[in-house]
């Protein structure tokens, strides 16, 4: 039996590699997912094949069958209704379950647990439990803020009892070992199981919206270091790769956004106070020119070369197939069109992407944002379709911007601008978006794809 197992958790890790892998590709992305599915499938028959070796009892079995069964049911069944606008949240959330059940896992071993254990073994298990109690409570923070159910708390004061907290983290430990502390294991355990779950509300509260994306992606990381921990506790070789593999994606992934971003990771986490140029929520007054799709359509026809920015605005619309069909009919007039796509466009990495391969818009039509950016003044025309904060020229020339430093798509040096919106509200970051007050920059209003659609049912008119 331990052959078996030994062999299931082998072929589930390497299929975790070879999923990954395959991920790091849009045209391989799906296989790749199959790829870690079916790796995960392996693994949880093979956590049934060793609860039997280990002769668990039949009502124990029964439990763990339901559980997995319950669990591939509910997950399917997210995966298969979450809108794409929704999809964030719903990483954060099954994020919040991998912290959770890390956490759980290290009380119930901290209950059982022998005094008489290597030091070592226990600083594990402090490590895991905390890491795990952070990944909870930040990640269903991170999931309420995503939501639009609480927004940012700038307080100073946040910041200082949260540091305050992060030193109890390392040096209850540290007076247990040094048994200057007279608690129990178990005891310390639940103290810091605590303070994890508090520390967790207070480093997500505060940062800036603009820089969730950062966040998600490092809450992710914590949760795979976690389950690895957990996976160290139970000798559970596919946890311990699983685990490994998250967290080294996340820190990587973390660190490209914030490369995208050009902010640095800790200004990220403790820089974010907030910025008197915020407007959340409301309309922002500005002096716009406002445009019609008559006027676009005949503004198109004398257009060589377009570019496309799409941005989150595009997946609420749902303007993707739209999108598609103005590509074919302009294409058949002989212009070029390319998307261009801003590496945290929207509200996840690849959410551009995933969307535009939705519409089946093929990916050698798709440009990276620095592959363009030095010849915009060679496009006649420029769609920021739903795009807001990623054009927003205040990033290079306002130093008091939330959003100043982070690399944009430079549409306003192109010779024409047409942004798709439907009211004067700000972006997710809050802030007034400076091109619109842009001499080369109209404003269509209204829902995306309806005036997506106007204006390709004007050109069919034409032909
Ligand atoms: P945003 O700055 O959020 O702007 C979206 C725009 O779409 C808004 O101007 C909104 O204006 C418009 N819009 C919404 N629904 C629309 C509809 N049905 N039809 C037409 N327009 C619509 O988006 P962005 O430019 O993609 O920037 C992304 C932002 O999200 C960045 O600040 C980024 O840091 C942050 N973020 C990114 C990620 C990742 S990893 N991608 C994750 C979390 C957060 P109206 O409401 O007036 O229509």
């Amino acid at each position: 039996m331990q052959v078996i197992t030994d062999v299931g958790y082998l072929l589930a890790s390497f299929s975790f590699i070879i999923g990954l892998k395959l991920m790091s590709s849009p045209q391989k992305a799906k296989k790749g997912n199959r790829v870690a599915t079916i790796g995960m499938g392996i693994a949880l028959i093979t956590v049934l094949i060793g609860g039997i070796s280990k002769n668990i009892n039949y009502t124990s079995l029964l439990i763990l069958s339901i559980a997995i069964l319950a669990g591939v049911i509910v997950g399917r069944k997210m995966a298969f209704t979450v809108k794409m606008t929704a999809m964030p949240q719903m990483v954060s959330l099954l994020n919040a379950t991998g912290g959770g059940c890390a956490m759980l896992l290290g009380y119930i071993e901290a209950s059982q647990i022998s005094e008489y254990l290597y030091s070592s073994s226990l600083l594990l298990l402090n490590l895991g439990v905390v890491t795990g109690a952070i990944a909870l409570s930040g990640s269903i923070v991170a999931y309420l803020k995503l939501g639009g159910k609480i927004r940012d708390l700038h307080q100073g004061g946040v910041h200082w009892f949260s540091r305050v907290l992060f030193l109890c983290i390392v040096l209850l430990p540290l007076g247990y070992f040094l048994q200057i502390i007279p608690w129990s294991f178990y005891e310390l355990t639940l103290v810091l199981i605590f303070i994890g779950l508090l520390y967790g509300v207070l480093f997500v509260v505060p940062i800036g919206g603009a820089d969730m994306p950062v966040v998600i992606s490092l809450l992710n990381s914590i949760t795979g270091i976690a389950t690895a921990l957990a996976g160290l506790l139970y000798a559970n070789k596919a946890m311990i790769a699983g685990g490994i593999f998250v967290g080294a994606a996340g820190i990587f992934l973390t660190m490209l956004m914030c490369k995208a971003m050009n902010r640095s990771l800790w200004r990220v986490i403790v820089g974010n106070t907030g910025s008197k140029t915020q407007n959340i929520g409301g309309e922002t007054s500005q002096e716009i020119r406002e445009t019609s799709v008559s006027e676009v359509v005949t503004q198109l026809l004398l257009s060589k070369k377009i570019g496309i920015v799409p941005g989150y605005g595009m997946a609420v619309a749902q303007a993707q197939h739209t999108c598609a069909q103005l590509q074919n009919l302009l294409q058949n007039k002989g212009k070029t069109l390319d998307y261009i796509i801003h590496p945290v466009a929207g509200r996840m990495p690849g959410h551009m992407n995933v969307l535009l391969a939705e519409a089946k818009i093929g990916y050698h039509y798709l440009k990276e944002m620095h592959e363009v950016n030095d010849e915009m003044g060679s496009y006649d025309m420029i769609f920021v379709i739903g795009a807001n904060d990623v054009v927003n020229p205040a990033a290079e020339s306002n130093p008091a911007s939330p959003i100043y430093g982070m690399p944009i798509i430079k549409s306003h040096l192109s010779k024409q601008v047409v942004v798709f919106k439907r009211s004067m509200k700000p972006g997710y970051s809050g802030v007034s978006n400076d091109l619109f007050e842009y001499d080369n920059c109209q404003l269509l209003f209204g829902d995306a794809q309806v005036s997506l659609q106007e204006i390709v049912t004007q050109l069919k008119a034409l032909n």
